[in-house]
Parts: structure tokens; C-alpha cells; sequence
């Protein structure tokens, strides 16, 4: 591990271990080396794409896990491969675009080729030129192919890991959690709707916590607060699974209606109206009487079901201070185009310019600039008590407390 770069005081961690967490968790260059090594190399499954992203034989996607970019690519009828995006003969970055069709992977510098699995089949000259140079003769392309990462189609989601030791995606999920991604990704074949991308300048735990976080909720978003769709004065509850990585927060939509809650809110505005109220032509279409899940997988990814709004969301770590946010708006493949069209108008409240998403990348970006210059402070976590567990209401900062307990668990601090 990397030498740490603050003096090994200022690295002790607050005596009240769960509700405190101190800046320096944002800012350092060292605790982000240990972060992309334990977390993010370590034994996660990340998210990579959707299946139908890559539908025939030879299709390939490009994306970057960690700061790994590699390639999905459909290798067979039947089989996904996720490659490391980085020739095995220079380093070379050899897939450029962000999707592409083709036989085989080809590295423009010397013209390695791969089959579409990543393993090397052709290096130009390596008998020699007219009996001169080449490559040894002991050299094995068997042992020499591209980095292939463990990878899990799971209805329709592809996940990858490095590591050997990562158990089963579904035992990496955990039972509830496993019970909570069916919900939605139950089997049925996705689409893609459309695609956004912002990059924000905060760590990349901030987004994290921000879907862990239901107290922020009905305070910070206007939109939210106004229309009822996620509320402190609804019916909710904070999951998480037993490890404290993975969180969900479930709510069910109220009305744009004042009453004793919503006075404590400044966001709430009784007389705002919208001059296209069909955003909010909500149908309840899963199970149960819940509106809002929204599922936080560790590291990499969230997955949101806001009404008739899904989407997956990738978060792609840029150093300590910055992440790239990848968002993929989905419908199932036998939507109707009523359903289509209500899940692409819903879309316009997510997003890097979303009615409701836009303010969560503002305040990730001001919560990075004024954290990053006080490493040694402690946010305060105390909302909803310093306990970590599942809960029936919004009022709470446990699933933020439990990603921590579990991050410090990993990271060894
Ligand atoms: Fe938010």
C-alpha cells in the first residue's frame, strides 16, 4: 500500500466510530491508491453496461472500472467478456470509441490482434523478417492474451470483478438485497432509453451517501419536497444488507398538500404548479405499494426506480476529488409506447440537469469544497441515533453510517 500522506495522527479515527467520519476521506491521495486497490480491485462486482447494449456476436462497449477502462464485448451467442481495454504487448489503449462492432480486437500501434475473449491469436513478425528478429521462440500466446475480468450477466445488468476471491453476484448481494434488485430487474429483456454524462467535482463516496441519505430528500429538492414524490411525511424505509455496503431507500409518493411536516421544510411550495404536469402521470407498475427504490450497489453503481423512472447510474472515480457520473435511462423491451414515452418524460427529474438530480451533483461539488480543505473535521452522523440499522422512515443517516463502518472495515482503518 501506498505510503499514507498525512501525518499518522491526523489519521485516527473520531472515538464515536460509527456517527463521525473525518474530511480526510475525501481528499487524500493516498486513501484513494488504497481505495482503487481494496474496493474497486478488490473483491466488489462493479457495474459495466447492460446486456442489451452489446445484442449481436462481435458488438463491444467501452468503459472504465475504477481507472481501468476496459471493453464488454458479446464474444459468443451466449457469452459476455469483460476485457482490461489495454494491449498486452505496450499499454496501449486500443479500443477508442464508445461502442463498436467487429471480428476481432485489433491494437493499432503494432497490430496484436485478440479474439473477441481477449485472447491473443496474431502478433505481427513474430517468426522473424527474412530470418531476422521475431519473437522468442518459447513466447506463448496461450499466456499472453488480454486482463479478463469474472463477469455476471444478471438479468439483463453485466457486472465484473478483478478478483478471484469476490463470491457469487447474488451472494455478494445478500438475500434482501437480492430480493430488492428482482424487483425490478426481474428478467424481463431492457432498452435503452438514452444516455447522460456529467462529471462532478466531489469524491466518489459523496454519491454514494447521497442515495444512502433519505434525509436530504425532502429538504434540498425542490421539486421533491413540492410534488410529494420522496418525503419525510411519507411512508418509507431505509434497507441495507448485513455487510452495511449496499442500501436502498423505499417511499411511496404523496400530494403537493401542506401539513405539519412539510412546515419544516423552506423547500415546500404550496402555490407552484407546472406548466406540463405530465411528469408526474405516475403508474404504479411493481409490486407492492412502494413508488421510489432506490438501491445503492457498492461501489460502482446506483440503481434507480423513481415512479416509472429507471435507470442505472455508474460512478467512475477520477482521483480523490472528482468522478464521472453515467447515467443509462432503460425501459423494458415490451414497454408500450405510452409506457416509453412517460418513462422518457419522468427522465427529465434525473440527470446532470434533472429537475430534482441536478441539485445532488451542486451540493456533492460545495460538500468537496468545503470538506477538502479540513481533512482533520468530522461530518456529524448522528441523524436517526449513531445505530446502523434497517428503518421505517426518511428521518435517518444510518445507510451512510453503515457504508462507512464497512469501508473502514475494508480499507483496515
Ligand atoms: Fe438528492
Amino acid at each position: 500500500m501506498t505510503a499514507l500522506s498525512y501525518p499518522a495522527q491526523a489519521r485516527a479515527w473520531p472515538a464515536d466510530a460509527d456517527a463521525a467520519v473525518p474530511y480526510w476521506v475525501y481528499s487524500d491521495p493516498a486513501i484513494y491508491q488504497a481505495e482503487l486497490q481494496k474496493i474497486w480491485y478488490g473483491p466488489h462486482w462493479l457495474y459495466v453496461g447492460l446486456e442489451c447494449e452489446i445484442p449481436d456476436v462481435g458488438d463491444w462497449k467501452t468503459t472504465t472500472l475504477g481507472e481501468r477502462p476496459v471493453v464488454m464485448v458479446r464474444s459468443a451467442e451466449n457469452e459476455i467478456s469483460v476485457v482490461e481495454n489495454r494491449c498486452a504487448h505496450r499499454g496501449v489503449k486500443f479500443c477508442q470509441s464508445r461502442f463498436g462492432h467487429s471480428e476481432e480486437l485489433v491494437c493499432p500501434y503494432h497490430q496484436w490482434s485478440y479474439a473477441l475473449n481477449g485472447d491473443l491469436q496474431g502478433v505481427p513478425f513474430r517468426r522473424g523478417v527474412r530470418r531476422q528478429g521475431g519473437m522468442p521462440a518459447d513466447f506463448d500466446l496461450g499466456a499472453n492474451g488480454l486482463s479478463k475480468l469474472r463477469v455476471e450477466a444478471v438479468n439483463g445488468v453485466v457486472w465484473a470483478t478483478f478478483s478471484a476471491d469476490t463470491p457469487s453476484f447474488r451472494e455478494y448481494l445478500g438475500e434482501r438485497f437480492w430480493k430488492h434488485y428482482t424487483r425490478v430487474y426481474d428478467g424481463r429483456k431492457l432498452q435503452v432509453l438514452g444516455y447522460n454524462r456529467q462529471h462532478i467535482p466531489g469524491n466518489w463516496k459523496l454519491m454514494q451517501e447521497n442515495i444512502k441519505d433519505p434525509y436530504h430528500a425532502g429538504l434540498l429538492h425542490v421539486f421533491f419536497a413540492t410534488f410529494g414524490l420522496f418525503r419525510a411525511d411519507q411512508k418509507s424505509a431505509v434497507d441495507m444488507d448485513d455487510t452495511g455496503r449496499h442500501g436502498i431507500l423505499i417511499s411511496r409518493k404523496g400530494e403537493q398538500q401542506a401539513n405539519d411536516v412539510t412546515g419544516d421544510m423552506r423547500n415546500f411550495q404550496g402555490d407552484l404548479a407546472l406548466a406540463d404536469p405530465r411528469i408526474l402521470d405516475v403508474v404504479q407498475e411493481f409490486p407492492g405499494e412502494e413508488t421510489v427504490g432506490m438501491i445503492t450497489v457498492f461501489p460502482s453503481v446506483i440503481l434507480q426506480q423513481q415512479v416509472n423512472s429507471l435507470t442505472t447510474r455508474q460512478i467512475v472515480p477520477k482521483g480523490p476529488g472528482a468522478f464521472d457520473f453515467h447515467w443509462t435511462h432503460w425501459c423494458y423491451a415490451d414497454d408500450t409506447p405510452e409506457m416509453r414515452l412517460r418513462r422518457t418524460r419522468q427522465a427529465n427529474m434525473f440527470g446532470p440537469a434533472g429537475f430534482v438530480s441536478a441539485d445532488d451533483g451542486e451540493v456533492i461539488e460545495m460538500t468537496q469544497q468545503g470538506a477538502s480543505g479540513s481533512p482533520e473535521a468530522n461530518m456529524i452522523l448522528q441523524m436517526g441515533g449513531r445505530d446502523i440499522m434497517p428503518t421505517d422512515h426518511q428521518v435517518t443517516e444510518t445507510a451512510v453510517r453503515g457504508m462507512y463502518r464497512y469501508w473502514r472495515e475494508v480499507m483496515g482503518l
